[in-house]
């Protein structure tokens, strides 16, 4: 008959894997599935239980003694260990390394071509304009009629103008225009020349900065939505003298009191005489055209219901990216809608 194995040695042998076990548990997830293993109602204690019918009745009690040891021996291990597994957790959630870097939150700035616009209406402030604002999807009375912009002219052709859909939908665009139902996004901020001139009676000195919108392929000099800078001013006894003395005096104060500027005969059917105004700079060797200007004409005057012959009055329309592009060394138009940091972070 071939000996039976030691039931003592058996418990020790459970004991010594029970305490390796439980030397490398990390988690709690690995110490539940531990105490499962060993402490449960169906773990590997209890089935040593078994052993005490399979000894004379006399060895019975000791048996008892040794397996009532081990289990004590392997709780207060786990015991121990799931105390050392807590602590680590908690001091883990709840520690704070006061010695750590913090966490710098970033400070965003003023995009450049608003601080240019802050700028631009900041100077003509001093020479005495106020500032107005008009809607950027347009009819076609402001952004054309009003405008003397006749309607066989090509500037409403649909190539060069974001036409609203609406307009289609409901039949407006090629068939007979009603001319107050036609919208767009408007071309040009000299839109709002008319809508000051409804709402308010001379005399008028306003700057207009906004956005326009023109179906322009991108590239360096090009968007298809960019800003102007228009102004107005109408009175009695306004004359072109005003007109080129106030852009003279723009251009000195903004760019430099020895730079050079040059009116050169243009047309625009909402101005009369018209020009376009360039700038030196000398870095380049180069006049930049800074956008267009004139008198103006009798006809948009008259789309308000003021007398051509008791009021005058004079408009420009810059290009406020070129200004910008001028005054802060930028040299391409996209830039400024491109959102990266490293340029929007010199500024
Ligand atoms: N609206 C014109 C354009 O976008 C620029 C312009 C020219 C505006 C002459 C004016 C002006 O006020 O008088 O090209």
């Amino acid at each position: 008959m071939a000996e039976m194995s030691d039931p003592t040695e058996s418990i020790n042998r459970v004991r010594d894997e029970a305490l390796a076990e439980l030397a490398v548990v990390k988690t709690a997830a690995e110490l539940e599935a531990f105490r499962i293993k060993y402490l449960g109602s169906k773990g590997v204690l209890k089935a040593q239980m078994k052993l005490l019918g399979s000894v004379p009745k006399e060895q019975k009690p000791a048996l008892g003694q040794k397996l009532n040891a081990v289990r004590g021996e392997v709780t207060g291990a786990f015991e121990l260990r799931k105390g050392e597994l807590e602590g680590g957790a908690a001091a883990a959630r709840d520690g704070v390394d006061v010695t750590l870097p913090g966490l710098a939150s970033g400070m965003g700035n003023r995009h450049i071509l608003m601080k240019v616009v802050d700028e631009l209406v900041e100077l003509f402030g001093r020479m005495g304009f106020s500032v107005a604002s008009g809607p950027e999807v347009e009819d076609e009375f402001h952004n054309f009629i009003a405008l003397n912009i006749p309607r066989q002219h090509p500037a409403r052709d649909p190539m060069d103008n974001f036409y609203l859909e609406e307009n289609a939908e409901r039949g407006t665009l090629n068939a007979e225009r009603d001319a107050s139902s036609l919208r767009l996004l408007r071309t040009q901020t000299s839109t709002v020349q008319i809508r000051v001139m409804e709402k308010q009676a001379p005399p008028i000195r306003v700057v207009i900065p906004g956005r326009v919108y023109r179906p322009d392929t991108h590239d360096a000099t090009h968007l298809s939505m960019f800003h102007q800078l228009e102004a107005l001013v109408v009175d009695r006894d306004v004359t072109m003298v005003d007109l080129k003395s106030t852009i003279l005096q723009f251009v000195k104060a903004y760019f430099g009191a020895d730079t050079q500027v040059r009116f050169r005969p243009s047309f625009f059917p909402f101005t009369e005489p018209s020009a376009e105004v360039d700038v030196f700079f000398p870095d380049r060797n180069k006049w930049i055209e800074l956008g267009g200007c004139g008198m103006v004409h009798p006809n948009v005057l008259r789309a308000v219901k003021l007398d051509p012959e008791e009021f005058s009055g004079w408009a420009f329309g810059f290009g406020i990216e070129r200004i910008a592009m001028r005054k802060y060394g930028i040299n391409d138009i996209r830039m400024f809608v491109e959102n990266d940091v490293r340029f929007l972070r010199q500024f």
